[in-house]
C-alpha cells in the first residue's frame, strides 16, 4: 500500500508550496469581500481571476467535468456547490474550497466564512470545525499513523458536540490533486497507514450540526445534508518532514494556527 504512496523531496515541497501559497492567499482575500449580497458566482470570479494573475490554474474547472473554479457551499451544503446567481444573505455559512495547479503541482485548501452575523449555534460550529482541523494538523507529524488523526478528529468533533461526515476524507496531493493515501476523518490510534517524511495529505473535515448523513443533489455535484443542518470546514494542504511538519497553504503566518484564533470575526 505504501509505495503507492509518491513521497516528495523537500525540493519538491518547495515547488509545490508556490501552488499552495496562491491558494491560501485566493482564501485570504475573499475575508475582505464576503459580505451580504455578493453572489457565489462572483467569488468564483474573483478567486479565478486571483490565481491566474499569480500564475495559477483554478484545477478543479472541467475537474471530472466540474462546471466551476471553486466550490461555493453555503449552509446545509456540504460540498461541492456549484457556483451560480445565488446571493448571499446575512447569517449564512459559506465554505469556498479551491486548488491550484501551478508549474505542475497541486494545492488545495478551504475556508467556512460568516456572512454578516451568525446565529450561536453557526458560531459553535465554526469554532469546532476550526478546532478540529487545526488540533489535527497540530498531532501530525512523522511516526505515527493515520488511525491517530482519524481519532483525533473525530474525538474534537465529538467535543463539540458536532458530527464529522465522515464519507469525505482528505487524500494526499502533488501532481495530482488527489493520490493516495486516503486521510480518513475517524479510526483506531496505532492502526493505519504509517505517516512518515516527504508524505503531502490534505487535513479537511467537513462538520455539521445534526446528522452526518448526506445526499446528491439532481445536478450531480451539490452534496446536502439529508436533515438540512448546516456545515463548515476547513481544509489545509501539509507537508510532513522529519523533524516537523508545514501547514503549505497557511498564509497568515505560525500564531493564526493557534486554537483561539478566531476567523470568524
Ligand atoms: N477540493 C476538493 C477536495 O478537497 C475537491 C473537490 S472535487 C470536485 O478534495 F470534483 F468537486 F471538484
Ligand atoms: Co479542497
Ligand atoms: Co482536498
Amino acid at each position: 500500500m505504501e509505495k503507492d504512496i509518491p513521497l516528495k523531496t523537500t525540493l519538491e515541497v518547495a515547488r509545490q508550496k508556490k501552488a499552495c501559497t496562491v491558494a491560501g492567499r485566493a482564501l485570504e482575500r475573499l475575508s475582505g469581500i464576503i459580505r451580504p449580497g455578493i453572489t457565489t458566482m462572483d467569488i468564483d470570479g474573483i478567486c479565478r481571476e486571483f490565481i491566474e494573475t499569480n500564475g495559477g490554474r483554478p484545477s478543479l474547472y472541467g475537474y471530472r467535468n466540474y462546471p466551476g473554479n471553486v466550490c461555493t457551499s453555503v449552509n446545509n451544503v456540504a460540498a461541492h456547490g456549484i457556483p451560480g446567481n445565488y446571493a448571499l444573505r446575512d447569517g449564512d455559512l459559506i465554505t469556498v474550497d479551491l486548488t491550484v495547479e501551478l508549474d505542475g503541482w497541486h494545492g488545495d485548501t478551504a475556508w467556512t466564512f460568516a456572512v454578516g452575523k451568525i446565529d450561536e449555534d453557526s458560531t459553535r460550529l465554526l469554532r469546532a470545525a476550526w478546532n478540529t482541523t487545526m488540533k489535527a494538523i497540530a498531532a501530525t507529524k512523522a511516526g505515527i499513523r493515520m488511525g491517530d488523526i482519524g481519532n483525533n478528529i473525530a474525538r474534537t468533533a465529538q467535543r463539540f458536540g458536532c458530527s464529522v461526515l465522515d464519507s469525505f476524507v482528505g487524500h494526499g496531493i502533488g501532481h495530482d490533486m488527489h493520490e493516495e493515501p486516503m486521510v480518513l476523518n475517524s479510526g483506531e490510534p496505532g492502526t493505519g497507514v504509517p505517516i512518515v517524511p516527504g508524505m503531502v495529505v490534505t487535513i479537511e473535515p467537513i462538520l455539521c450540526l445534526g446528522n452526518p448523513e448526506v445526499q446528491v443533489l439532481e445536478d450531480g455535484w451539490t452534496i446536502v445534508t439529508r436533515d438540512s443542518s448546516r456545515c463548515a470546514q476547513f481544509e489545509h494542504t501539509i507537508a510532513i518532514f522529519s523533524n516537523r511538519t508545514e501547514t503549505l497553504t497557511n498564509t497568515r503566518g505560525e500564531d493564526t494556527l493557534r486554537l483561539d484564533f478566531p476567523p470568524f470575526v
